[in-house]
């Protein structure tokens, strides 16, 4: 199936490898040898190219840094002890971002073209991908309008990169998290369920003050009436109420499908623990805590993965969550997904690729 696809690639002649520290990575600051990269113009996608890591240059008037067309993806490469290396899903971070690109009026990227740059790029970056515990390469596929143009329309140019990160755990504790009910991540009819870097800016300020007042996260409420819960910051949100997986259904626009997420919710199936996918209103998490029948709270997402929350700050209360160590589904499921990551344990989802 990849065999037509020719990659340009032009290898660096020195690793930066050796300066790199595997014990003490912080997330998103190291970038591994290589990048691919593709441009689009005149109607088409160019040659794919891997190339060395490297700054690029832009033109003052691009029109992705005046009027926002970019679009990004996130997954991760994995290796375990064996040096064996797997892809978790890629094949729904494609489909996912070809959704963005659609929204934002930004061509689609070939599948086959998008699985075989990140094979090509991950195979020829593999030592890059750490084998400790918490360790893995986060891949960041990201595509941006490149017209030298004033004036709002649609960019005729595009440049799509895919670059590497080796990195540890996003967050190392479990976290608090603040219920948003003044400012809005998404509104419904806009791009909240597309992964366009607008909506990231839009949550930085509203993040700022709740960090100011000591919670790593928001949990954004709907934006009309700020009663319903949607998700959280970099991840989805799921709670077990009453021994059931609730999560805020993504019928609305507003909320991005998590590839982790929808994850836990087939892992919960196949353990045959019930799930509802629905509307969760604050007044419910509230009430349930209140009367201890939510017993866990936890965040999903690529980078964060499983991340408990401890807090809940809702109308200026903070409730305490039943600790970590008391929990059965969130670390559970936790560790399943990281062995079956790594490869340490069948995958009967079909959900990983060794490379
Ligand atoms: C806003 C938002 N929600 C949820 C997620 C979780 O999605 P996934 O599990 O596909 O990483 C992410 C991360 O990509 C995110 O940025």
């Amino acid at each position: 199936m990849f065999e037509d696809i020719f990659i340009d690639i032009n290898k660096v002649e020195n690793s930066r490898i050796n300066s790199l520290d595997f014990e003490n990575l912080n997330f998103g600051r190291e970038f591994s040898d290589h990048m691919f990269m593709m441009d689009y113009a005149n109607g088409k996608w160019g040659i794919p190219k891997i190339l060395p890591f490297e700054n690029i240059s832009i033109h003052p008037a691009l029109s992705a840094l005046h009027y926002g067309q970019s679009i990004f993806e996130g997954l991760k490469a994995y290796r375990n002890k064996k040096n064996d290396i797997f892809l978790f899903r890629p094949d729904k971070n494609i489909i996912r971002m070809n959704e963005s690109c659609k929204r934002m009026c930004m061509p689609t990227i070939p599948e086959n073209i998008f699985m075989k740059g990140v094979k090509t790029l991950i195979a020829l970056d593999k030592e890059w991908i750490p084998n400790t515990a918490d360790g893995s390469l986060y891949i960041r596929p990201y595509l941006f309008a490149t017209d030298e143009y004033v004036g709002i329309k649609p960019s005729d140019s595009y440049k799509f990169i895919i670059f590497t990160s080796p990195v540890g755990e996003y967050y190392t504790e479990p976290i608090k998290v603040k219920l948003e009910t003044k400012y809005t991540r998404a509104a419904k009819g806009g791009v909240g369920r597309a992964k366009t870097a607008g909506n990231y800016a839009a949550s930085l300020y509203p993040a700022k003050l709740a960090q100011e007042q000591g919670y790593q996260q928001l949990l954004w409420t709907d934006g009309v009436y700020h009663k319903y819960i949607e998700e959280s910051g970099t991840m989805n949100i799921c709670f077990v109420i009453d021994d059931v997986l609730v999560t805020p259904s993504e019928e609305s626009d507003t909320i991005l499908k998590g590839i982790t997420k929808r994850s836990v919710i087939e892992i919960a199936n196949s353990w045959e623990m019930k799930v509802e996918e629905r509307k969760v209103s604050v007044k419910e998490i509230i009430e349930s805590i209140e009367n201890g029948s939510l017993t866990e709270m936890f965040g999903v997402g690529t980078a964060a993965t499983i991340v408990e929350i401890i807090v809940l700050n809702a109308d200026g209360k903070d409730y305490e969550l039943n600790p970590p160590e008391k929990r059965k589904f969130s670390p559970k499921v936790g560790k399943y997904l990281n062995n079956l990551k790594k490869g340490r344990v069948d995958d009967p989802f079909g959900w990983v690729i060794k490379l």
